[in-house]
């Protein structure tokens, strides 16, 4: 297989600051690539990421430097809040026009590729059916977003560059989702969220990152890949094992009803339902997975070592 060589290239990272994106700039770094940086506020990613990362907020400016290599993170916190009709504007614009502009800052020297976030809403939600990259869009508005920026992310291809979409699920690391579950559960509060029969596509930083990489370096990999590991859960399971990883109980199940009347669709289609997708694409690669299952995952993401049995 052709690979692009991350050494000494020019990689342009959007939402570096964010969880994903603040975990890949020190490996980019280490192996060499010149780095620059598109933030909202790049006085901070300068104090975040020092003087060899160039931080501007305006694409036009990154532009002149004609990077190779295009890293598209950015984007309003899915979760963040409530998706009242001005959230779902926030969430679309800072994906979808965010990814637009970038593309008509960039068409004088396109970049070689593209990899551009998605998520595993991407295929809508299901109790039965699984999913590989194969499979159309689903409906509900997490599957519109990600539907409608994959698009814009596709629209690359017509400059030449070569467009990876990861759809990502949800990543365990350091920090993120399971630090902030880890207070309920420590409470002996934790427990699974409405029937717990919904599936959980979920992936560790690591190999969302070695998945990055990958799709950067492999030059016959393109189109949809789905960055989840290849062993998803149901909650009521997911719980089970955040329990027994954090040696605590897990009896009180969240009700379905308080969820819907606090946060209407967002509870509907991010919470009480989920998607059970398959990594088809990144095996087909040759991708060996470093945390394939699950305990092994939240172990590593929460520094918890296995426990003597
Ligand atoms: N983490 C997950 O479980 C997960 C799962 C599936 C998909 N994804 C997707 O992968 C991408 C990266 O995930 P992440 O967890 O690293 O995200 P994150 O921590 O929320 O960071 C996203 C970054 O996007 C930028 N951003 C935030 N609001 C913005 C806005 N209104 N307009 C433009 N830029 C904005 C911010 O960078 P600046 O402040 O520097 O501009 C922020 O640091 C996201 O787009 C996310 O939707 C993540």
């Amino acid at each position: 297989m052709t690979t692009l060589d991350l050494r000494s290239a020019s990689v342009l990272v959007t939402g570096a600051t964010g969880f994903i994106g603040s975990h890949l700039l020190p490996r980019l770094l280490r192996v060499g690539a010149r780095v620059s940086v598109l933030s909202r506020d790049p006085e901070r990613a300068r104090r975040a990421f020092g003087t060899e990362v160039r931080c501007e907020r305006e694409p036009d400016r990154l532009a002149a430097d004609a990077p190779q290599i295009v890293i598209n993170l950015a984007g309003a916190g899915i979760a963040e809040r409530p998706w009242t009709r001005a959230r779902r504007k926030v969430l679309l614009d800072s994906r979808v026009a965010f990814t637009d502009a970038l593309r008509t800052s960039l068409a004088k020297a396109p970049p070689s590729v593209l990899v551009n976030a998605s998520a595993v809403g991407y295929y809508g939600v299901s109790e039965s059916r699984e999913f590989s990259e194969e499979d159309g869009p689903g409906s509900g508005f997490a599957a519109e977003l990600c539907r409608r920026w994959e698009d814009s992310a596709e629209a690359f291809t017509g400059l030449g560059t070569r467009v990876v979409r990861l759809r990502i699920g949800l990543v365990l690391g350091p920090g993120g989702l399971l630090q902030r579950m880890k207070l309920p559960f420590s409470l002996g509060l934790g427990g699974r969220i409405g029937h717990g029969r919904q599936w959980m596509s979920w992936v560790h930083l690591d190999d969302v990152l070695g998945l990055i990489e990958t799709a950067v370096m492999e030059t016959s990999m393109t189109g949809a890949v789905n960055a989840v590991a290849p062993n998803p859960v149901t909650n009521a399971e997911f719980t089970r094992t955040l329990g027994r990883v954090l040696g605590r109980p897990t009896l009180l199940p969240v009700p379905a009803f308080a969820l819907r009347t606090l946060l209407g669709d967002m509870a509907e289609e991010l919470l009480l339902s989920g998607v059970r997708a398959h990594p088809n694409r990144a095996l087909a690669s040759g991708y060996a997975f470093e945390h394939p299952e699950l305990e092994g995952a939240m172990r590593a993401a929460l520094g918890r070592g296995r426990s003597a049995a």
